[in-house]
């Protein structure tokens, strides 16, 4: 069965640059953000991409949807390399490619009804087709997203968080997108409505025939809606499985970590859970550790290769892709795990300048 891919992802990096000096305006290094990410979004699937803060989930996403330009690598949507496109092809192509933000009330402009907020995409994009067809859009619009049509004259801060995720997901879905990006949809809300407003991105896919990337840090939320899943770790993707083989068979030493962290429900299984402590803090992206990027945390750290060969992402077994040079001996019991020393990251070699201090304009720069 060939599966029909909507996203294509080679190879891609994205560096800030980190200026100092005011009248200079040296660069003095960079923030290796994204850093030589392959992966494939088949059509209709969600994949999500999950990682501690500051890996480059959103950078990614961003990236992904060419608001942020790529150093490196390409990009292709659904059969176009997006790389080279720009002006109004761009332009054009974004109607296809939605993103739904992390906090609703910051996204949508308090100024703005949600009636222009959401007429605001349809114009941009030319789909306004007169008054009558708009208006019957915007109400099919709100009852897609499960709220009433009288909210067309509301404000962004009349409603509750879950409610205007819903009209940030409404916006989304306004221009007819084939791919969502929704970046930490849910984590501003309170748990009590964060599996409503999932079940909805669901509900919608199925409606929609959508594709999905879904951006979170928290496992447990992707478990609850995506096909498949990429973990993150300091730009890069160290595991990719099925959801399920991700849980019930995690390889990566991080993915690991990362899942005995998560409390189990069956207070049985809950009382033999090994936890695994990582060592060390998060190494900064702007000096990644050489080799393996893992290797300044990792308990099944090996003397050779480790910590002087980045390993790439391979195939385990059918659908599990993982970058460790040790994975098949890990998962055989043949490497055991050890305890880490902290190790030191390599020196600041930037004086004190913290990550992400960098200022909008060398950004600015690093696009144009
Ligand atoms: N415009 C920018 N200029 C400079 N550095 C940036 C910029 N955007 C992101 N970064 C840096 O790139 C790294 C990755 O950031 P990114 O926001 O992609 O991480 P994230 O995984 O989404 O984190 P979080 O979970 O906190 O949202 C961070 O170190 C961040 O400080
Ligand atoms: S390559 Fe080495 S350091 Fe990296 S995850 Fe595998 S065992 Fe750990
Ligand atoms: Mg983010």
């Amino acid at each position: 069965m060939t599966e029909q891919l909507l996203v294509e992802v080679d190879d891609l990096a994205v560096h800030f640059p980190i200026k100092r000096g005011v009248v200079l305006d040296r660069t003095v290094g960079y923030v290796y953000a994204v850093d030589g990410v392959s992966l494939r979004v088949r059509k209709g699937e969600t994949y999500g991409l999950v990682g501690e803060s500051g890996c480059g989930k959103s950078t990614l996403g961003r990236a992904l949807l060419r608001l942020e330009k790529p150093t490196g690598g390409r990009v292709v949507f659904d059969g176009t390399d997006l790389s080279a496109m720009k002006g109004e092809r761009l332009r054009r192509m974004r109607r296809r490619m939605q993103m739904v933000f992390q906090d609703p009330l910051a996204s949508l402009d308090p100024r703005q009804s949600v009636e222009s907020l959401l007429v605001e995409g349809i114009r941009a994009h030319g789909l306004d087709k007169g008054r009558e067809s708009t208006a019957k859009r915007l109400r099919e619009l709100l009852s897609a997203v499960g709220l009433p049509s009288t909210s067309l004259r509301k404000y962004p801060h009349e409603f509750s968080g879950g409610q205007r995720q819903r009209i940030g997901i409404a916006r989304a879905l306004a221009v007819g997108p084939d791919l969502l990006v929704a970046d930490e949809p849910v984590s501003a809300l309170d748990v009590s409505v964060q599996a409503q407003v999932l079940n909805l991105l669901e509900d919608l896919q199925d409606e929609f025939g959508l594709t999905y990337l879904v951006i979170a840090h928290d496992l447990a939320v992707v478990r609850h809606i995506a096909d498949r899943i990429g973990v993150m770790y300091l730009g890069g993707i160290v595991e990719e499985s099925e959801s399920d083989d991700l849980y019930t068979e995690p390889l990566h030493p991080y993915t690991r970590a990362l899942l005995s962290a998560v409390p189990v429900p069956d207070p049985v299984v809950e009382d033999q859970r090994e936890q695994i402590l990582l060592s060390g803090d998060l190494p900064s992206p702007a000096a990644p550790p050489t080799g393996c990027r893992f290797h300044t945390r990792c308990p099944w750290k090996q003397q050779t290769r480790c910590d002087t060969e980045r390993p790439v992402l391979r195939e385990i077994s059918p659908g599990h892709r993982v970058a460790c040079h040790y994975a098949e001996e890990i998962r055989s019991g043949a490497i055991a795990k050890h305890d880490v020393e902290a190790e030191a990251v390599a020196p600041d070699d930037f004086g004190g300048i913290a990550v992400g201090s960098t200022s909008p304009a060398s950004t600015t720069e690093a696009l144009g």
